[in-house]
């Protein structure tokens, strides 16, 4: 049976990186109900094995699932990279909407040369998944990806700008962007750089500072927004009557979900606002 429009949208990640795809979808998406579940107690999602990353992305899941969601969307690039299939296994049919897919989409329009490049967490990197999605759009894509998982922490810890989060930007881009021994316009640098961990937006202008003004920098919130939006519009399932209203969980110190939350949202969040629950 399935949830009726004036239901919520389920939207989960591994800690509080999904409240930038969250904020897209609140715009894209207004007078929609959301319930936002964060997995605090076991982030990182993307140092861990798929096999442990597939196990908290279904008990995420069904967590939503049994609170009577129309759809969920896997605000995670490390689970959504690893645990789609499974996730809907065990969705009763409910749509379920990932970031990877809307990514590597921005990725291929945003794209001239067809030389992309994309960051991510260990997890997303070794599991492929972008580079399999970018392809599978445009087969003559070259793609040059590399773990920056660094960037997570310096997110969370609000170190998004200044001379770490560039130092750091410039450990994990110059090697893909400015190669040593590269010779200019022989071996062309990437056009276009993915954001593909929900942490990354957070850390923009350092990486912008790191890959220089020509290179065009695309993640997936947007486009995951209005992929959400067209598969609600299609299953007849858009509500977006009233207030847009949100419900936050956590599985660890609302106190701090709320205080780092706060950044990633750009919206306050007081520890009051914020459930913690048991998976
Ligand atoms: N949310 C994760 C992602 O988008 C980043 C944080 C983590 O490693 O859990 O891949």
């Amino acid at each position: 049976l399935s949830a009726p429009a004036s239901a919520p949208i389920g939207v989960f990640d591994s800690g509080v990186g999904g409240l930038t795809v969250l904020k897209a979808l609140g715009s894209e998406l207004p007078g929609e109900t959301f319930i936002y579940l964060g997995d605090t107690a076991r982030l990182p999602y993307g140092t861990k094995s798929a096999e442990t990353v597939v196990r908290y992305s279904v008990q995420c899941a069904e967590k939503l699932r049994d609170l009577g969601i129309k759809a969920l969307v896997v605000a995670c690039n490390t689970a959504s990279a690893v645990g789609l299939p499974a996730i809907r296994e065990h969705m009763d049919g409910i749509p379920v909407i990932g970031v990877i897919e809307p990514g590597a989409e921005a990725a291929c329009r945003a794209s001239k040369s067809g030389h992309i490049a994309v960051i991510a967490t260990e997890g997303t990197v070794r599991g492929g998944a972008y580079q399999e999605a970018i392809q599978c759009r445009r087969p003559d894509a070259k793609v040059s990806a590399r773990a920056a998982q660094l960037f997570v922490a310096l997110a969370e810890e609000g170190m998004h700008e200044g001379p770490i989060a560039e130092g750091v930007a410039r450990h994990y881009l110059d090697p893909i962007f400015d190669p040593p021994g590269a010779q200019p316009g022989v071996e062309a640098a990437p056009d276009t750089l993915v954001l593909g961990c929900t942490h990354f937006p957070m850390l923009a202008n350092a990486i912008r500072n790191a890959v220089g003004s020509p290179v065009r920098i695309v993640d997936s919130a947007a486009t995951t927004a209005k992929s959400v939006r067209e598969q609600l519009a299609g299953a007849r399932l858009l509500g977006g009557m009233g207030r847009t209203m949100v419900r936050f969980l956590a599985t660890d110190s609302p106190e701090r979900f709320a205080r780092v939350g706060t950044r990633f949202l750009g919206q306050t969040l007081s520890p009051g606002d914020v459930e913690l629950v048991d998976l």
